[in-house]
């Protein structure tokens, strides 16, 4: 099959994937992303919504000065005051997009702007014209594609694109269309369009049926060259469609595709991994690419299969998307050095020596509980140095348990509040309850707990065990995580991990909130 060039792909875990509730990030964790998703070799990074809030735009900001190789991109409504704040924001990038939108289905025309359809379009065109001052890559997207009239499309995809965009991207807002009626209009829409060709269509797909990544492969087949999609599929609602299935299915499939993206793609799972470790949101077990059994063979005709050749049951190499295959990678005689190859080689950067040091100090104690020490370990154990690292106003600084037979368990545990030492005891129906019942008592926080999940890290006994939670406080929801050999102590760090983003909602104010 010819090919007929290059995938673009646009990630937008920065920006759509944050308005999934309770994964907002930091500035600095918005930067960390967005540095492994230049390393992945992503084509563009929507990294925020600059007039929602002061901290996304310090974060879009941020992002733009910190990442060189891909172009960083600002969401901006179509008007004046949005499109200035994503300039200023993305001044000092290398290479830079403004993308701008208004919604042109008629429901939201009618309910949610009161516009009339002419005025949608003019203020389109003006929106262009305003953002192509700032810059020459300027994308546009008719909000809610998905459900808008065919001939509207065509109007005011034809004038935005005579007004200086230059991507034109359809999105299903609402995640409510088809595979094949979703790559039936986006082939509609290149043919009937005169200006087509002088555009980039691209599509971003909602997973409110499950059909965001199917939509997108199909319009990938019908013409769009560029997809936006999000690590691990995070997103508003149900989510958009997942970078790194979008991405392994076009690169397995080349027989059917005629284009190809220039992702690196072992960088796919450390990414995963960090996206997981950072907003909160686990990965399921089963998820296609990156979940733990994607490359897992249980039943014995399979497992016999795949060792008298692979591809009796593997569509893909697990080492291509970055899992490893010699699995056991340090142990506790390994120095710093051996560390700090070893995350390198994860796409796992230092930013000082002070980092390493105290990532070297958490693995050495790790490899005296733990003696084979794996990738996946080193993964969990960098996501909680940097947690450590994130403003903290509770800190763990001692915990013991009692749990016996016959006996009710106790929990007695010493935390730092804020530079002050307080320390409780409580009683609970197991040990984990017990903990959590003694922080509350030093706490106080007013929240609710309303998820509690355990996941082994590695197999085996002495496995980590990674523990999430999610607390819901004055409507607003956060997630934790943390991970250690203890299964309690792992589940205290993630109260506690979740207990310090409650505590600092000026860094975390979810964009989406106050008139935006
Ligand atoms: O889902 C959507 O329509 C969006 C637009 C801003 C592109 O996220
Ligand atoms: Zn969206």
């Amino acid at each position: 099959m010819s090919s007929d060039g290059k995938l673009i792909i646009f990630d937008t875990t920065l920006r759509d994937g944050e308005q999934s509730p309770g994964a907002s990030m930091t500035r600095d964790e918005k930067v960390r992303i967005a540095k492994a998703l230049e390393r992945m070799k992503v084509d563009i990074i929507e990294a925020g919504f600059p007039i929602a809030s002061v901290g996304d735009f310090e974060s879009v900001q941020a992002v733009a000065e910190a990442v060189k190789d891909s172009t960083v991109c600002g969401l901006a409504r179509a008007l004046e005051k949005d499109i200035n704040r994503a300039g200023e924001a993305l001044k000092n990038a290398n290479s830079s997009r403004i993308h701008t939108f208004i919604a042109t289905s008629p429901i939201h025309m009618k309910m949610k702007l009161r516009m009339e359809p002419d005025m949608v379009l003019e203020q389109a065109i003006a929106a262009v014209k305003m953002a192509r001052k700032f810059t020459d890559n300027v994308e546009f997207s008719p909000e809610d594609a998905g459900r808008s009239e065919t001939d509207f499309l065509c109007r005011i995809i034809e004038a935005v694109i005579d007004a200086g965009a230059t991507t034109i991207n359809i999105p299903d807002t609402v995640g409510y269309n088809l595979p094949n009626q979703f790559g039936d209009l986006i082939a509609t829409l290149i043919n009937r369009i005169p200006n087509s060709d002088k555009a980039v269509f691209s599509v971003h797909c909602h997973n409110d049926l499950g059909l965001a990544v199917a939509n997108s492969l199909s319009a990938v087949l019908n013409g769009a060259r560029q997809v936006e999609c999000t690590i691990n599929g995070l997103g508003e609602r149900a989510g958009n469609a997942s970078l790194e299935e979008v991405v392994m299915a076009v690169r397995t499939r080349q027989d059917l595709f005629t284009c190809d993206t220039e992702l690196d793609t072992t960088q796919i799972v450390p990414c995963s991994r960090l996206v997981s470790g950072i907003t909160g949101f686990p990965v399921q077990p089963n998820k296609a690419i990156v979940g733990a059994n994607a490359f897992a063979h249980e039943s014995g005709i399979h497992q016999d299969g795949v060792l008298k050749s692979r591809e009796t049951y593997e569509i893909m190499r697990a080492q291509d998307v970055g899992w490893s295959e010699n699995r056991i990678v340090l142990g506790k005689h390994s120095g710093r050095n051996a560390l700090k190859t070893r995350l390198e080689d994860l796409g796992i950067e230092m930013s000082s020596e002070e980092e390493l040091n105290e990532t070297f100090a958490r693995f050495k104690d790790l490899a005296d509980k733990k003696h084979e020490i794996f990738d996946e370990d080193l993964q969990a154990l960098v996501a909680d140095t940097n947690k450590m690292a994130i403003n903290e106003y509770v800190k763990l600084v001692s915990l013991k348990v009692c749990s016996e037979t016959g006996e009710i368990p106790e929990a007695e545990i010493v935390i730092n509040l804020n530079g002050e030492e307080c320390s409780a005891t409580a009683q609970g129906s197991g040990p984990v309850d017990a903990a959590y019942k003694a922080i509350e008592q030093v706490v106080s926080s007013n929240t609710e707990l309303q998820l509690y999940s355990v996941n082994n890290i590695t197999s085996g006994t002495d496995s980590q065990g990674e523990v999430t939670v999610r607390l819901s406080h004055d409507g607003r929801i956060v997630h934790g995580q943390g991970a250690d050999t203890d299964i309690v102590i792992a589940s205290t760090k993630a109260y506690i991990n979740a207990l310090n983003k409650v505590m600092l909602p000026e860094e975390r104010e979810h964009p989406q909130l106050g008139d935006v």
